[in-house]
Parts: structure tokens; sequence; C-alpha cells
């Protein structure tokens, strides 16, 4: 079936069963009767992948009584009307072509609380503030108070006007996520710092480099921010200005090293994975982060050292002391790490899961705590998937697991301080052997020399020497 002709049977399926639906509902209960175009139930209205032509048509249809009404993969090109009166809480108008809404077109959705606009044709100057204009009442103007969640992933949005989320008073998740930002422009810091009561705002996969100072001042609530897929080379210093940030995403940047974080004391969650270009997490490149509790940091191709105090804060005023955060979950599988040192963390025994593998470790006794303490906590928590950590140097122990080296009480050898290959040791060998192979004549022809020389000499002399005494036992 064309899409056509999908089109022109949704058209004759309204005009044939409508009016039939109606004489019904005169005499039986009232049936709803877009259902014979869409999918109707359990107060989800599933209009999804009809047409653009269902939607105009259903939305001249009484839509109370729904929950949610989904209008998905329709080709809408246009939201030229406004939506009828209807109690729903969720509008799904994604996936579509829409370029232009028109203004006050939700207003009469009072108890809207999410509308997802995603993967449109939105742009900037057709995004305007008065699209989410709420309702008049008894003369009163009422913004759209229930709306807390607003999707406009992938669309084509370069700035957003200053005012664009006026009307929305209590918007708690903004997901920009796959617009061309590039650079968060002063239009945009406007717009985004005036949402008093954000907590998650999601500018992954954006373009951008920088987060502008400030920007995250105002939404004192804002607890989740994702990163992810974008152009950072450092950990954003505007992250700072947050007050009550719990979850952070960077994933997928182009971070070469981790060198410091801003100080973000309520930070619980961070995700550093997928970053093609990480080498190395400095010294105190995790600290002031009091609060963490879960640190993903896996599948970095490049990421072959963790300094042993990256995590650790040295105790102002103390010599050597230092506070750890209270980790719970420490996720470092898939990267090109050799060594983990145990000062890393303080107490290993707190964590609830730990995954190291798929890593270059070297087993030889830098290493041993891991065999001798790590593996028996992990046991003991039951981390049993987890504990697969297999050597891949040095050679005599590649392919060995730690787990079983430890079940083996095994103590691992320590390399050679200055070059931490042992088959370098073997060449040694060989030399000292060839060395010794060669030394042997030598050995021998001054023994001999020295023979001939000296000591038939020396034994002429104690025979000499002893003669007299000898005489004398015999005689
Ligand atoms: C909406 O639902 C109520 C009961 O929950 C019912 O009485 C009313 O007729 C319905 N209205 C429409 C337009 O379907
Ligand atoms: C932030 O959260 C607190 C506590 O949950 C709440 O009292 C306050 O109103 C919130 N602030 C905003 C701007 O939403
Ligand atoms: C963050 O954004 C990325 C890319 O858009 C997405 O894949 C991921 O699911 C998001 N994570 C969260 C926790 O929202
Ligand atoms: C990322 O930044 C580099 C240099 O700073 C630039 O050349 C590149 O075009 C940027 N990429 C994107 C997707 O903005």
């Amino acid at each position: 079936m064309t899409p056509e002709m999908r089109v022109l049977l949704a058209h004759l399926a309204l005009l044939c069963v409508l009016p039939v639906k109606w004489i019904e509902g005169a005499t039986s209960a009232a049936h709803p009767t877009e259902c014979n175009v869409c999918d109707c139930r359990e107060g989800i209205l599933d209009c999804s992948v009809t047409s653009s032509d269902t939607f105009n048509i259903v939305l001249r249809l009484p839509l109370r009584n729904y929950t949610e009404a989904n209008f998905m993969l329709n080709h809408i090109e246009k939201v030229e009307t406004d939506f009828p009166l209807a109690y729903w809480r969720t509008l799904r108008l994604n996936e579509n072509r829409i370029a232009e809404i028109k203004v006050g077109a939700f207003a009469n959705l009072p108890l809207l609380e999410m509308l997802d606009l995603s993967h449109n044709l939105l742009t900037s100057d057709k995004l305007k503030p008065h699209v989410f204009k709420g309702m008049y009442m008894a003369n009163e103007y009422q913004p759209m108070h229930n709306l807390r969640v607003l999707r406009l992933g992938h669309n084509d949005l370069h700035t957003l006007h200053p005012d664009v989320f006026e009307h929305l008073p209590n918007l708690e998740s903004l997901i920009l996520e796959s617009n061309p930002l590039k650079h968060i422009d002063k239009p945009t810091i406007i717009a985004l710092s005036s949402i008093f009561s954000l907590h998650t705002l999601d500018l992954s996969n954006t373009g951008i480099s920088e987060i502008p100072e400030r920007m995250l001042h105002t939404p004192r609530n804002l607890s989740t921010i994702n990163l992810s897929r974008n152009n950072f080379t450092s950990v954003p210093e505007g992250l700072g200005d947050s007050h009550a940030l719990k979850h952070l995403i960077l994933d997928s940047n182009p971070i070469e090293v981790v060198r410091s974080f801003p100080a973000l004391p309520k930070l619980e969650v961070l995700h550093i994975s997928w970053m093609p270009l990480l080498k190395k997490i400095e010294k105190g490149g995790l600290n002031g982060l009091p609060a963490l509790q879960e640190l993903h940091c896996s599948h970095n191709d490049r990421l072959v050292e963790i300094d042993k105090a990256a995590l650790s804060t040295p105790t102002i005023g103390e010599e050597q002391s230092e506070t750890w955060p209270p980790l719970k979950k420490l996720i470092l599988d898939n990267n090109r790490l050799r060594y983990l040192d145990q000062e890393f963390l303080d107490q290993w025994d707190k964590l609830d899961v730990i995954d190291l593998r798929g890593n270059d470790w070297s087993c030889d006794c830098e290493n041993q705590w891991i065999v001798t303490s790590l593996i028996p906590i992990m046991r003991k928590a039951n981390l049993d998937t987890a504990m697969d950590i297999i050597c891949q140097e040095p050679v005599e122990m590649l392919g060995q697991n730690m787990r079983e080296l430890s079940s083996l009480d095994y103590h691992m050898r320590c390399l050679d301080y200055y070059n931490h290959q042992p088959e370098k040791d073997a060449t040694l060998l060989v030399w000292i052997v060839i060395l010794v192979v060669a030394l042997i004549p030598l050995a021998m022809g001054l023994v001999l020399y020295y023979r001939r020389n000296f000591a038939t000499r020396n034994i002429h002399y104690i025979r000499t020497y002893y003669k007299p005494t000898e005489q004398h036992l015999f005689t």
C-alpha cells in the first residue's frame, strides 16, 4: 500500500464510519471514533505511522479523555491548528518533518507534562517563545504550568531565542541533543540560564567545546547534564557554576589528559568513557569530587595510566593525610591499563561493583595486591563475573587469569627496573653463557702456563723445605 492509498483509506474510514458511530453513540455508550484510524488502548491514542491528513482530521474530534497522544512518524510538516482541549499528559510529535508550529498550538492542553518534538526540522527562527504559550482562563493568562519535559533533540537549532522558555515555568528536563549548536551564544545562555526549575539538561552531540561561565548558575537544582559526543578537550570549568550536579556524562569527547575537575561537591556519578584520545588521568585529576559514588571509565582505547593519587584529596593543613570519595562502583574495563595502585582507593571492600576486565594488566609484583587482596574481596562480595583479570605481560604470564593466581596464592615476580621485558633477560643470559664458554679455554691456558712456570718450582721448594723432616721421620 502506498502512503497515498493509506491516506485515502483513512479519509474514507472517517467519512463512512463517523456518522454511523455518532448515530450509535446516541443510543449506546459513546465510542471514541478516532479509534477507527488510530489505535486506542488504555487511555493512549496511538496515531503513529498514519499520515499528516489523519493528524489534521483527528484533531477536529473530541479527544479529551486520553492521557497520551502519539502522532509520531506521520510526515507532519506544520502544526497549523491548535490542539483541541484535552487532558493529555504526553504528546508525541517526534519523527515528523515539522518545521513550523503555530503560536499557542498547545495552549488547550493544560495538563501536558511531556512534549516530544525531537527528530523534526525545527530551526532557531521558527521556534519562537509564543509557540509554548499557555491558556487564557477567566481573563487571566496561564503559562504551561505542568510541562516538565521538553524534547527538542535532532532538530536544526543553531541557537535559542532568549525567551523561548518563558511560558514554561516548571520545565525540569530539556533535551537538545544532536542540534548543530556548535557554540553556545549569548541568547542561548540567556534561554538556558532562565530555566530556574531545570533538573536535566542534555547537550550531547551538539558540537560544543565550552560551557560558558555562569550559564549553570541560575538553575540551582540542575542535577544531570549530558555533554557526551561533543568537542571538549578538557573538563569544562563552567560546570563549577552549578550547585547540585549529581550526574555528569562526558563520554566520547576528545580529552587527552584529565588534569583537574572543577569542584563539584555533590557529584555522585561520573561517566568518562569511549574517549578516543584519553591517555592519562593525572594526580589530582579527579579530586574536588568528594561525593563521588560511581566512576564509569571504560572503553578508552588509549588510557594507559591512572595516577594513584587521581582520586584522593590531601587534607588541608595535615601532612600525609588524604581523603577519598565514598566510591561504590568502579568501572574500568576495556582500557589499556597495565597497573592499578592500591592507594587509588582507601577502602576497596566498600565497592559494590568493580570491573577491571579487558585491560593490559601486567602480572608482576607491583600488581600483586590485586591477586592477594582485591580478588579475595571481590570473591567475598560475589563479584564473580568481574574477576577475569587476564595478564597480558610479562610473556611467561600471558593469558593467565589473576583469579586463578589468587586461588594458588601465587607470588608474581618483580620485573627488571630498567626494562620490563623478560626476553631481554634471556639475551643477557645468552651473553653470560658465551662469556663463560669463551673464558674456560682462556682460564685453562692460564692455569697451564702458571703450572709450567711457577708451580713446579714451588713444589720443589716445598719438597726441599720438608726434606729434612721427612728424612728425620724415615730414619
Ligand atoms: C470521558 O470519560 C468520562 C468517564 O471517565 C466519561 O463520562 C465521558 O463521557 C468521557 N468523555 C468523552 C468525550 O469520551
Ligand atoms: C530546588 O529544590 C528544592 C528542594 O527540593 C526546592 O525546595 C526548590 O523549590 C527547588 N528550586 C527550584 C528553583 O525549583
Ligand atoms: C547522553 O547522550 C548520549 C548521546 O546523545 C546518549 O547516547 C546517552 O544515552 C545519554 N545518556 C544519558 C544518561 O542521558
Ligand atoms: C572540534 O574542534 C576542532 C578544533 O578545535 C575543530 O577543528 C572541529 O571542527 C570541531 N568539531 C566540531 C564537530 O565542531
